[in-house]
């Protein structure tokens, strides 16, 4: 039977953004040749032993404690789960020196049903019709943004500026605060810092200029490759968390994924309106993921493993890509974006002869599959011809396969870029 949908019914069933390539990686995968290929496309991190086993040890703590009946057996706080809300303020207030309550917390099941909470109460029309914009200041970012917006005609994204060194092959990108608008008609901002995909982290100043311009609209900043957890920044950062910041943690890059843990740590009023939208969607978060969670940041164990396994680990992966890239890519306009963090790299291919999707799809040829970088400009009105030769490659493989695909890349960019030399 085909269900008759409503408008919202037809656009949520619809995959937006990245899900629908990852519909044909999947199927690539399970084809015939599926073990000749080297996938550097996956957005799941990577089961490090140490992390594995951190988790592994919160669980045995808490089935043997006499809290399991209540955690698993009962329902609890729309907020959240008491003593994982207690952590997350006793951590923040000693790291950051400030004075979280419970009030300025709230628990969601992963951190994208948080910008969906957001997106929906505070982006769309008002009651007197009007349009509330969810700015994202600097376009690409997080595809997951493109699919959260009951009205996608609410997001609205900003081309950055570039950064670049020719000799080096490097670049970044920046603000562009000569067009930034924000005002009585943006009703949040949002950025990812560590920035997926492009691992850009936008630096101090550039996020007290934007939450200046937004005095009167709350910032969410997007912090799932942050520190203190899961502390994927290669580059020196700290979080930014004024008045009208709402700073929002996943810890899902901290090897719960499956158990869907996100914080929102922000301004009470704002905290009130998302917990209501929670109760309503959903009741509150599994409670489980909850509870080991809050024994491995109560004990600083999450934030100790984070500096001391997870970083380095992506780290080395990217030091790979760099290397393989100085040394195997011919002499074309090619970019990768600065290595400040994430679980990915970003290459900029300017110039490219074809599109982003059918170089993914002449890569697939050669066995390795990364992801076409147009999903990732959600909210981006204008046609760009940049969003078309980019590419997002993820640091989740082994390094001697990265290191195979990269070549494999390189001499596939030797091609297509020759033969526009001889058409
Ligand atoms: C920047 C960013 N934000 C949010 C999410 C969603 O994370 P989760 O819902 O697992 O917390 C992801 C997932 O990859 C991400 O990369």
């Amino acid at each position: 039977m085909a269900p008759a949908l409503t408008q919202f019914g037809q656009q949520m069933s619809h995959l937006t953004g990245v899900r629908a390539i990852m519909k044909d990686i999947i199927e690539t995968l399970q084809s015939e040749q599926s073990a000749e290929f080297i996938n550097l496309s996956a957005g799941n991190p990577v089961i490090l032993p140490e992390v594995e086993q951190l988790w592994r040890a919160c669980t045995g703590e808490l089935l043997d404690s006499s809290d399991y009946g209540e955690v698993v057996c009962r329902y609890g706080s729309s907020r959240g789960y008491e003593p994982l809300i207690d952590a997350i303020a006793t951590d923040f207030n000693q790291r950051y020196k400030l004075n979280l309550k419970a009030e300025n917390i709230l628990i969601t099941p992963g951190s994208q049903s948080l910008y969906f909470l957001a997106a929906n109460a505070l982006g769309g029309y008002t009651p007197a019709g009007e349009l509330k914009e969810i700015i994202l200041p600097l376009s690409p970012d997080y595809t997951g943004y493109g699919g959260v917006a009951l009205y996608p005609e609410a997001v609205r994204a900003y081309r950055p500026k570039l950064e670049l060194d020719r000799v080096a092959h490097r670049f970044k990108y920046r603000p562009d605060f000569s067009q930034l608008t924000i005002g009585d008609q943006t009703g949040f901002v949002l950025f990812s810092r560590p920035c997926n995909p492009t691992g850009n982290v936008l630096t101090d100043e550039e996020v007290t200029r934007i939450t200046s311009l937004a005095a009167n609209v709350p910032v969410f900043i997007d912090s799932a490759y942050a520190p203190p957890f899961p502390a994927l920044n290669f580059t020196a950062m700290t979080p930014v968390l004024t008045p009208n910041v709402v700073h929002c943690i996943s810890l899902s890059k901290a090897g719960l994924p499956g158990e869907r843990v996100g914080i929102a740590i922000g301004d009470a009023a704002v905290i009130r309106v998302l917990e209501s939208f929670q109760t309503n969607l959903c009741i509150h978060s599994s409670r489980y993921g909850q509870a080991i969670a809050a024994r491995a940041i109560a004990s600083g164990a999450l934030a100790e493993i984070a500096t001391t396994v997870i970083r380095p680990h992506y780290q080395q992966k990217f030091a790979v890509i760099e290397a393989t890239l100085d040394d195997a890519m011919p002499d074309v306009p090619w970019y990768l974006h600065q290595a400040e963090g994430s679980i990915f790299a970003w290459l900029w291919l300017q110039d490219l002869p074809m599109d982003d999707q059918a170089f993914y799809q002449a890569l697939k040829r050669y066995g390795v599959i990364i992801v076409p970088g147009s999903p990732f400009f959600p909210g981006l009105k204008d046609d760009w011809p940049h969003k078309h030769e980019c590419f997002r490659i993820s640091l989740t493989d082994t390094a001697e396969r990265i290191e195979v695909a990269i070549r494999r890349l390189a001499k596939l960019t030797e091609e297509v870029y020759s033969q526009r030399a001889i058409d």
